[in-house]
């Protein structure tokens, strides 16, 4: 009677595996399997006024699942009963931990961050889902990022004796997570193997002791990438090294005003925390290895600009850190430097890196102020533009500026005597104009142009021959 009709019988038998369900139905007469996976457990006001304790859940992501996050208990760690992802303990473990949230809703950018991971290192992925701690009042909030690292630090404890290395586990933590980060390091004594601050979160934070932030003595290698250091995040250094990306407060393509911040609205949140968020996407773009996010030790943006830095020598012993998951960032110096800076540009756009040139250029005496615009040109690539006031005063410039490829792939530079009204300069004659990789290694010589005289608004282009 019913042949001709689609026949679904749903076979209730719903088989937790490590708390991720799999739902297995009969369709049509054939069976399948469908895994539903585990999220986060997002917090509305309400909810939130009517609960009383920290709910801290574990999304656990290996290769095995990446796409598909199971919630991690300590049951999982039990390899005789049947389960989709395992913690495996002779793998290194990231734990990822997340920061304040203003409107209770869950961080868009971990499924991401834990793929690129993934596709990196075949690791345990713990994601700490502490959504309901971390929402709605800041200074709330705050009273609860310790609670929150000694939850955490329970479940390490137990990883521990099942076989997970202290040093195996690499926390990174985004903003007041980088601080819950630091505290789990605190209460392991500083024997965690790393911690990745990604612009760790500024109030409430910037005067508080080192043992309440996070800081170098909280893991054997601390790291932390700043972004927002003016506003969300912290200006001061914090790890054994401290990458400041253009400077660390203003992000290219992130809109300047701050104006609409004290208003907290939906369509303005994404706009507000763009600065702060950057480290997050420069890091994940760092991961996928597309080129290298280098950092160069100084005392300050201004004398990086300046041209002043162009090698890690001294406390670096040579090798400037990479932003990624080299060892120590790359650093090979015994000990590791301490609250170390280091200077980087990037681009507005992922994957944000560029190679830093310095140009350096020496003009005979002027008689009036001068400006000019030098371009640097590569095939196919955004040409970089750098504008310099010449004064009577000095005769020699340098700065530093950042190209889309190396210098090797600059073909073309190009130089134009831009004065007009308030520059009144007319010829200029350049001693030399120089272009060099930064940072700069023994035995590599800047390429230079000699001898040019340049006439207020004449255009002067030179072409290299260079091979990479
Ligand atoms: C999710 O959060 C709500 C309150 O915010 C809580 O009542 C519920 O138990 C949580 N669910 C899980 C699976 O933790
Ligand atoms: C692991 O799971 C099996 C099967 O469910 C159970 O018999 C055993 O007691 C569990 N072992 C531990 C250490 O929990
Ligand atoms: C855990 O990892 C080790 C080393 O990669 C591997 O030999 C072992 O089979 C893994 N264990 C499980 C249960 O997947
Ligand atoms: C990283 O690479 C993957 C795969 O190539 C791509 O889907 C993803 O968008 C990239 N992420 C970033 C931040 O560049
Ligand atoms: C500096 O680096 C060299 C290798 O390039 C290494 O042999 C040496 O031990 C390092 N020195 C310090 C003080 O770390």
């Amino acid at each position: 009677m019913h042949n001709n009709r689609k026949v679904m019988i749903w076979r209730s038998s719903k088989v937790l595996v490590c708390l991720s369900v799999i739902v297995t139905f009969v369709l049509g007469g054939e069976e399948a399997s469908q895994l539903k996976c585990a999220d986060f457990n997002t917090t509305t006001w309400l909810e939130y006024r009517q609960a009383t304790k920290l709910q801290v859940r574990y999304l656990l992501l290996t290769r095995n699942n990446m796409d598909c996050a199971s919630l991690f208990t300590q049951d999982c760690l039990n390899h005789t009963q049947k389960h989709t992802a395992y913690f495996n303990t002779s793998h290194a473990t990231k734990v990822i931990v997340h920061g304040y949230r203003a409107l209770g809703s869950k961080p868009s950018w971990v499924g991401g961050l834990a793929q690129a991971l993934l596709r990196e290192e075949d690791v345990n992925v713990l994601v700490v889902d502490w959504l309901y701690g971390a929402s709605f009042a800041y200074n709330l909030v705050v009273e609860n990022y310790k609670e929150v690292a000694v939850q955490i630090s329970m479940l390490i404890n137990h990883l521990t004796k099942s076989g997970s290395l202290l040093e195996s586990f690499h926390f990174i933590g985004v903003s007041l997570g980088a601080h819950v980060s630091g505290f789990v390091g605190t209460l392991f004594e500083g024997k965690l193997g790393r911690i990745t601050g990604l612009d760790p979160a500024g109030p409430m934070f910037k005067s508080a002791d080192p043992f309440d932030r996070l800081d170098s003595s909280d893991a054997l290698f601390v790291e932390a990438i700043h972004t927002d250091s003016d506003y969300f995040g912290i200006s001061i250094p914090v790890g054994h090294v401290d990458f400041f990306l253009n400077g660390g407060m203003d992000q290219a393509g992130c809109a300047r005003s701050r104006f609409a911040s004290i208003l907290f609205f939906f369509p303005v949140y994404g706009y507000v925390i763009c600065d702060h968020m950057r480290a997050v996407h420069v890091y994940m773009s760092a991961l996928n290895g597309s080129c290298p996010l280098t950092g160069i030790p100084c005392s300050s943006y201004e004398e990086f600009l300046a041209g002043n830095c162009v090698t890690c020598d001294g406390a670096f012993n040579g090798t400037c850190p990479e932003i990624g998951l080299l060892k120590n960032s790359g650093i090979a110096a015994t000990p590791l430097p301490n609250r170390a800076k280091v200077y980087l540009l990037t681009t507005a756009t992922a994957p944000y890196c560029a190679h830093h040139i310095l140009v350096e250029l020496k003009v005979s005496p002027l008689d009036k102020t001068a400006e000019v615009q030098l371009t640097l040109v590569s095939p196919g690539q955004p040409e970089t533009e750098l504008r310099l006031k010449l004064n009577t005063e000095e005769i020699e410039y340098k700065r530093m500026t950042v190209h889309p490829v190396e210098l090797c792939q600059i073909d073309t530079v190009q130089l134009k005597n831009t004065g007009a009204r308030f520059y009144r300069q007319g010829e200029i004659h350049f001693e030399y104009i120089c272009i060099s990789g930064v940072p700069q290694t023994r035995g590599t010589e800047p390429i230079c142009v000699k001898n040019i005289r340049i006439g207020r608004g004449v255009p002067w282009s030179h072409d290299f021959v260079q091979v990479c």
